[in-house]
């Protein structure tokens, strides 16, 4: 067991120690330029040993000044207690832009506040578990796709984007794209490769209407997105204008169903196409990666594939539902994994006028980074942060930890909206996977954690399942 004060009980010093790779923090900053090429390559590169030590560290150009704040309190200044001094900043709005314009994940002030109120349903707890048979039918399909290949190396981050996928395309359109599926699927891979990749111009502030060769390709399988989609919401309109009967409860129906409770007022055409967007955008990717560094994970402890494999015998029996809640040492690995490889590695916002966080003067116009990458691994905050350890999030440990130092969905107001939704599509697909399948760490794997917009193993995840 964890105490309180973070230190382990002598019960449990034979434990595994497993400490999974990361880039050594460096010794001091990089110069401008040799930053700029590191965060092209790899951002994760850039932290220094202070970033893990320190409360608050102050960076950048003097134009330009950067705090990057691990600070408990003043996290949770900037997120909850004066959120509305902090706006998204300028950078990530246009890495983001693209397509999700008008969306609840770009959108600010009163467009944002009557979104977020309209949209609160569609994730709440009760609307979360419904979506459990179709989360479950989307992992034995995964399953099904996994025996084909028993014995084999099969690469793990690329089943665990694809079942990610089904799983949205299962929720929010659950009758399908219709004879558009494959061209759809295309589409939303140039999509999201495109906008996977941090582009230097955007990083330099250049203008926009200097060309990016790449947004070509981006431009095209948004027209055909849009296309798409308008008809989907076309075709469900003109259904419900029909009557409520026989119409699923997905997300499609739910969203053009959605009003502001406060003002009546339902969500225009561009903002629901632009949510459709956002939901799959901010949904998969994340979710894919959190179901790989645990599937990761586990297979380098034998102890806890094990303690998976018996959680997972005991609760997932054929054609019964799962009850997510009984999958608690599933849901430690899911948290322990969320901290050491959070998938939303740095939040960013922009201080609107001047602040003081950690005693420490802010300027406006400051650029503040709350990064749950180094939160989750500063020493001050966690002990053997570097270590694998579930039992952090076991009942008991878990309501120790200070609320505002593990961030792997935010805090405050901009919290994330589909936290309930992966949490619980993670645990479903990952125990099902540990009822089914033995996992071998192949020999040659050496996974190197990159960030490209989301933080995933470089390469992917190459691993051996064997049916048990
Ligand atoms: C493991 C999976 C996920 C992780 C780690 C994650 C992480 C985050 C984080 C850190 C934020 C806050 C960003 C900020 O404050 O700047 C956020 C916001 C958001 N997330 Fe997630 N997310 C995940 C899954 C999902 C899913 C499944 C959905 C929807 C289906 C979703 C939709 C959103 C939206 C719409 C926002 C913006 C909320 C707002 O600004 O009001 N996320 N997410």
């Amino acid at each position: 067991m964890w105490r309180p004060d973070g230190q382990a009980c002598a019960a449990d010093v034979d434990h595994d120690d497993l400490i999974p790779p990361v880039p050594a923090p460096r010794a001091q900053p990089l110069g401008l330029l040799a930053l700029l090429r590191v965060l092209t390559r790899n951002p994760l590169e850039a932290w220094t040993a202070a970033h893990f030590e320190e409360p608050l560290v102050v960076g950048g150009l003097s134009v330009a000044p950067v705090a990057v704040v691990s600070d408990p309190a003043a996290v949770r200044r900037v997120l909850l207690e004066n959120a509305g001094n902090y706006e998204k900043d300028w950078l990530q709005r246009r890495v983001l832009a693209n397509g999700l314009t008008d969306g609840l994940l770009t959108a600010e002030g009163h467009q944002w506040r009557t979104q977020r109120r309209a949209l609160a349903p569609l994730f709440a707890r009760k609307t979360v578990q419904s979506f459990a048979p179709a989360m479950a039918a989307a992992a034995d399909d995964l399953i099904e796709r996994l025996a084909r290949r028993d014995g084999q190396i099969v690469d793990l981050a690329v089943e665990a984007t694809r079942v990610t996928l089904d799983v949205l395309e299962r929720t929010i359109f659950s009758d399908g794209f219709g004879h558009d599926a494959e061209q759809i699927r295309l589409a939303m891979k140039t999509y999201f490769e495109t906008i996977g990749a941090i582009d230097p111009f955007d990083v330099l502030g250049l203008p926009r209407f200097i060309p990016r060769p790449r947004r070509r390709r981006l431009r095209a399988a948004l027209r055909l997105f849009d296309a798409t989609i308008d008809a989907v919401i076309s075709s469900r309109r003109r259904a419900l204008s029909r009557g409520r009967d026989g119409i699923p409860s997905d997300i499609l129906t739910l969203l053009l169903e959605a009003v502001d409770p406060q003002t009546g007022n339902a969500l225009s055409e561009r903002e629901l196409r632009a949510n459709i967007l956002t939901f799959i955008a901010a949904g998969h990717e994340t979710t894919a990666n959190l179901i790989t560094w645990s599937l990761y994970l586990l297979s380098r402890s034998r102890r806890w594939r094990a303690r998976l494999q018996a959680e997972a015998d005991r609760e997932i029996r054929p054609g019964v539902d799962v009850v997510v809640d009984r999958l608690v040492e599933t849901r430690a690995v899911l948290d322990e994994a969320n901290r050491l490889y959070p998938p939303i590695a740095a939040i960013s916002r922009q201080a609107l006028a001047d602040d003081v966080l950690a005693g420490v003067p802010i300027r406006r116009g400051t650029m503040i980074v709350i990064a749950p990458y180094v939160l989750h691994r500063h020493r001050k905050l966690w002990a053997k942060p570097e270590v694998f350890d579930p039992r952090r999030f076991l009942p008991g440990a878990r309501e120790t930890i200070d609320r505002f130092a593990y961030l792997p969905f935010g805090v405050g107001p901009r919290t994330c909206i589909g936290a309930a939704f992966a949490l619980q599509e993670a645990a479903i697909v990952v125990a099902k996977v540990m009822r089914s399948f033995d996992l071998e760490e192949a020999p040659e794997l050496a996974v190197e954690p990159v960030l490209k917009v989301t933080l995933r193993p470089r390469g992917g995840l190459p691993l051996r399942l064997r049916r048990r």
